[in-house]
């Protein structure tokens, strides 16, 4: 009898006290999209409705800053609520934080992510998408850096990024067609380099000065640098562009153009399976929209007004739609944290390609230009949040991960410094200052800008420790160059005393204020220095996961899904999505 009672209470009383209160939480995080790409932060030719329809029944984040104008540092510092620099993933003052496929670069273990955490409190966890935080070690298949480590039970999708090779013509836009001959004229000098060592190396054999032994270890590690290298330039597609399900390759190239749709259809699958099995769910949908190679379903293509790039954001936003229709269909709307943002700014430097940074300055890989880091952003969850709130205050990527623990009511990690902070009362209507004092912006491992919010008042300061070697009247730098790189040598002029901008009413950063025209300024300024140098003090010395060697791939992390072809498709009926696009 008594244990009859108890099932009772078990079956009635457990399932409101555990599923009712905590919510789900979907994440939707795009690629190299401007904040001048979204409908409802100005944009009225690119058609985001159902984005859009996320800030209206919920809040838009009009000053939510990426922690770095990369992706993958800024993906890096998303999942964990820290600086890159704090472990390793700022790169250096190079364009070099960018993670091959076959290169042991990568999130380290010692890290956590909010994913993990969730997981922990007995949730499921997924992510389809992009990943681009590493994937091997030591050997092809130890899969140290992958999803599946930290924190998300299912993977589906690309763990590197989408990138121009990844079109299998390279001729999609802008200056995508020339990188691609770069690379063809790059694999040839390194093919007739080695082949010459090699014939040197058997001639030297020949007359007796070296040994068998010296002839086999150099041409091990010439042939080695040949095919690093032809995976690296050459043969892209083949190599970079692979696509996994779990630890398994399940496509090699990867086909961009059925990618998204290919995604929805796993996203809508996960969700429901959740909602038949009763489970509290974290997904992260991790688009490869609005990154180079540009290649939207067939569907979408020629239907924007903006050439590919327009199509590529109208097909994210029917994703997004076909993501929110099934939260509503299984019931899940209300009490499902949704949270839609874009990893860094729209990327100028490659032209129509390239997207809109609406009326802020700087570009992709500027980590202190408002264009490289002020992402558009959106938030819904019925329960918590009013339809229609809008949060001007500096908020940051970071803040997820604290926000997520004082939603699941988890300690945050105690034995590291976090960067984020949570913002549910700003996301619930309090009308507080920013929970940052400052917000410091890193373009690679160099500080470039400091954000100062003062307790009192309503302004947000900015110092601006670098300026750009913008091209003469415009806010980007050369086509040639790819990105502005972050140190002198690139060009960057570092400004002693920083320059000043009331970034409140002054965003577009026009309009420098001197510190002699007013004491108050050069207050402004020394509570603005005195905090860089604790900051400083904060950081300790950690392994740069972007030095030149760690750089480059490594033939034996190559994954592949059938030596020595490495070519496979997936083969998915996207007829059950019933695509049709006016
Ligand atoms: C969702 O919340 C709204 C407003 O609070 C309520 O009217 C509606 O019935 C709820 N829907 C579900 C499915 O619980
Ligand atoms: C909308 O986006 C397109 C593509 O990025 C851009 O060309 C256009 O200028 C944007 N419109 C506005 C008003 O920002």
């Amino acid at each position: 009898m008594a244990g009859v009672l108890w099932l009772v209470f078990l079956s009635v009383v457990l399932p409101i006290s555990r599923a009712d209160d905590r919510p789900n939480f979907v994440f939707l995080v795009a690629d190299d999209v401007g904040i001048g790409d979204i409908g409802c932060f100005g944009n009225d030719t690119i058609r985001t409705p159902n984005i859009d329809r996320i800030a209206a029944n919920g809040a838009k984040l009009t000053q939510h800053l990426a922690a770095a104008a990369v992706c993958t540092p800024s993906r890096s510092a998303f999942l964990t609520g820290r600086l890159p620099v704090r472990f390793g993933m700022a790169g250096t003052d190079q364009p070099l934080a960018y993670v091959f496929l076959a290169a042991p670069s990568g999130l380290p273990r010692s890290e956590v992510t909010f994913p993990q955490m969730a997981k922990d409190h007995g949730y499921q966890t997924a992510l389809i998408g992009k990943w681009h935080l590493g994937l091997n070690c030591k050997w092809v298949g130890d899969h140290c850096h992958h999803p599946n480590k930290f924190g998300f039970d299912y993977f589906y999708g690309i763990p590197g990024s989408n990138a121009p090779e990844c079109d299998p013509d390279s001729v999609t836009a802008g200056a995508t067609g020339k990188y691609a001959a770069d690379r063809t004229y790059t694999r040839f000098r390194v093919w007739e380099v080695a082949v010459s060592v090699f014939l040197g190396l058997l001639a030297l054999k020949y007359f007796q000065y070296i040994q068998w032994k010296t002839v086999i270890v150099l041409s091990v590690i010439g042939w080695s640098a040949v095919i690093s290298n032809y995976a690296f330039w050459a043969n892209g597609t083949q190599f970079n562009c692979v696509m996994m399900r779990d630890d398994d390759v399940i496509e090699q190239p990867y086909d961009v153009s059925t990618l998204t749709p290919r995604m929805t259809l796993e996203a809508v699958k996960f969700l429901e399976e959740r909602k038949a099995k009763k489970e509290q769910f974290l997904l992260e949908v991790s688009y490869w929209n609005a990154h180079t190679a540009l290649l939207p379903y067939k569907e979408f293509r020629g239907k924007s007004r903006h050439g590919l790039y327009g199509d590529t954001m109208e097909e994210m936003d029917w994703s997004i739609g076909v993501v929110m229709a099934t939260l509503e269909r299984l019931g899940l709307t209300n009490n499902t944290f949704v949270y839609f943002t874009s990893d860094n700014g729209a990327h100028m430097e490659i032209g129509d390609a390239g997207g809109s940074n609406g009326i802020y300055k700087g570009s992709k890989g500027q980590g202190g230009s408002e264009g490289g880091i002020r992402m558009p952003t959106v938030v819904q969850w019925p329960r918590k949040i009013k339809p229609g709130t809008i949060v001007t205050e500096a908020t940051s990527q970071m803040d997820i991960f604290p926000t997520v623990a004082d939603i699941l009511k988890a300690p945050l990690p105690q034995d590291r410094v976090m960067d984020g902070r949570n913002i549910l009362p700003l996301l619930g209507g309090a009308k507080q200052p920013s929970p940052h004092d400052f917000l410091f912006h890193y373009c690679g491992n160099i500080l470039h800008a400091v954000r100062y919010r003062p307790r009192k008042g309503k302004v947000t300061w900015k110092a601006q420790f670098a300026t750009y070697p913008w091209l003469p009247g415009t806010t980007h730098c050369s086509v040639d160059q790819l990105a502005c790189f972050c140190g002198t040598q690139w060009g960057v002029t570092f400004n002693d005393p920083p320059l000043l901008y009331d970034i409140t009413n002054d965003p577009t950063e026009d309009r420098p204020i001197s510190a002699d025209s007013n004491p108050k300024y050069q207050e402004v300024l020394n509570v603005i220095t005195k905090a860089v140098k604790e900051h400083k003090q904060s950081l300790t010395k950690v392994d740069n996961q972007f030095t030149m060697p760690r750089f480059f791939p490594r033939p034996w992390l190559q994954p592949c899904c059938n030596f020595p072809y490495c070519n496979c498709r997936e083969g998915v009926d996207l007829s059950p999505l019933k695509i049709t696009v006016k």
